[in-house]
This record gives C-alpha cells, sequence and structure tokens, in this order.
C-alpha cells in the first residue's frame, strides 16, 4: 500500500490533497497545529488516515516527529510539504516577516531535510513542496511570502539535482506555476483562510505531476 505524509492537512489545499491521497489509495499520515479539524478529516476519510499535530515553527520538534513518523510508517512513498502562511504587509511589520521566515523558510527546509536525507537513505521516495509563483519575482506588499517560495522552489530544485546522485528512485518538485493565479500571487494566504478554486488547480497539478509520477518510479532519476 503506498504511504504519503502531508504537512499542513488541516485546512485549504492540504485537506484536498489528503482527500486525493485516500481516494487514490494511499495511507495518509496527516499534520499541522489544528488537531481537531485533522480528526474531522480522519473521521472523514476512515482509518487510512494517521494524525499529529506539528507546529513547523518549532523546528527540532518537528524534525524529530517527521523522522519517527518516517520510521514507524516504513516504506513512505511521498511526503508534501504544504504548510506555510503569509501576510499582505504593506507596513512592513516585522513579526509577520519574521513568522513567514520562520515557517516557510526555517521550517520548511528543515523538514525538506530530513525527508531527503531519509529517502536517500532509503533509495525511493518523492518529496513535494508547496511553492507559489509569488516567488518567481517579489511584490511590495508581501515581500517575506514572495522571498520564502523563492526560496521554496530554489532549494527542491537543488535537492532534485543532489538526487540524481544517488543513483535511486528519489525526487523532489515544488509544484509552482499552476498552483496560483497571478491574482493570488499578490495576495498570500493567510492561516486561516480557506480557498476556493486555487486548490482544484493545485489539485489537478499534484494529480498529474506527483501521483502520477510517483507511480511511475521507472522514469525516476536512474542514470543508465
Ligand atoms: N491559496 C493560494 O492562493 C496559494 C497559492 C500558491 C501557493 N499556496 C501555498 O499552498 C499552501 C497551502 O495554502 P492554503 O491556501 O491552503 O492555506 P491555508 O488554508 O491557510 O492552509 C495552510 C496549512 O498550513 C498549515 N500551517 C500553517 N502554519 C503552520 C505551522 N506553523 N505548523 C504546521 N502547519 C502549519 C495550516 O495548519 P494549522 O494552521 O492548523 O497549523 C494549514 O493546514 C501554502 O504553502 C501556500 O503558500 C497557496
Amino acid at each position: 500500500m503506498k504511504k504519503a505524509i502531508l504537512i499542513g492537512a488541516s485546512s485549504g489545499i492540504g485537506r484536498a490533497l489528503a482527500k486525493v491521497l485516500v481516494r487514490d489509495g494511499y495511507v495518509v499520515g496527516i499534520t499541522a497545529r489544528r488537531l481537531p479539524l485533522l480528526q474531522e478529516l480522519q473521521q472523514e476519510l476512515g482509518d487510512r488516515v494517521l494524525v499529529k499535530s506539528m507546529d513547523v515553527a518549532n523546528v527540532p520538534q518537528s524534525m524529530a516527529d517527521l523522522s519517527t513518523w518516517l520510521v514507524e510508517l516504513g516504506n513512505v512513498d511521498l511526503v508534501v510539504l504544504n504548510a506555510g502562511l503569509g501576510h499582505t504587509n504593506p507596513d512592513l511589520r516585522w513579526d509577520w516577516e519574521d513568522e513567514t521566515i520562520r515557517v516557510n523558510v526555517h521550517g520548511i527546509a528543515a523538514l525538506a531535510n530530513v525527508a531527503m536525507r531519509h529517502f536517500i537513505q532509503h533509495g525511493a521516495g518523492h518529496l513535494v513542496g508547496i511553492s507559489s509563483v509569488a516567488g518567481v519575482r517579489g511584490n511590495s506588499r508581501a515581500p517575506a511570502y514572495c522571498a520564502s517560495k523563492a526560496f521554496l522552489s530554489t532549494y527542491l530544485d537543488s535537492l532534485r539535482y543532489r538526487a540524481r546522485f544517488t543513483r535511486s528512485f528519489v525526487t523532489s518538485s515544488g509544484l509552482r506555476e499552476s498552483t496560483v493565479s497571478p491574482e493570488k500571487a499578490v495576495s498570500p494566504v493567510s492561516p486561516r483562510r480557506m480557498t476556493g478554486s486555487i486548490p482544484r488547480n493545485a489539485i489537478s497539478l499534484f494529480r498529474r505531476q506527483v501521483i502520477a509520477h510517483t507511480e511511475r518510479r521507472d522514469g525516476w532519476n536512474t542514470r543508465q
């Protein structure tokens, strides 16, 4: 049975991705800070969903929790780093910029490190991050959010190049272009905002680029 861990699954895109993965036959470990929302999703989706609360901003703890879960679940095929936040911040409040960097950059990079090292050690696995076209160039209203997504995309590109040297079925993807419409690119997500059409775009991209890819491991980074 295929297995996935989804970081940031309590609302929005992550919650929708959890449903897609369960429908596609995965056992899915879901995490976020809002445990009641995760438990509600577990009730809805059944016993193929496992729940753990996690605050990505608490870097040592979330690294340890992901590590443990990867071992406990065993043979995890897919880790999706969806957790993220952003503030429209024209006044450049530092506490908002700092929070965005701590979660979207420091926390997510730490989890990417745990997942990638695990996959390389085990010779297989797919790491996916949910980035944004906001990372392609900056804007005046959300500097930290745009920069954090640029970091994520480039970091995952780099991990993918790194994985090529392993001659194993390991890769990483940063979903970027189609996950977001231009108007959303200048309107970063808030931690509590549910989105409407955007998750559907993200979900169809996810199906095409991630699920299909995870099922076709023969094409992965094996150099002949
Ligand atoms: N919506 C868009 O237009 C859009 C476009 C491009 C990219 N994205 C990206 O897609 C991802 C999801 O966005 P969304 O629109 O679905 O937003 P959302 O509904 O606010 O979902 C964000 C998810 O991240 C989790 N999260 C946030 N901070 C966390 C933390 N410190 N620790 C653990 N989990 C945390 C939230 O869970 P808790 O609050 O329960 O912890 C929630 O499950 C984000 O990375 C975002 O940057 C969104």
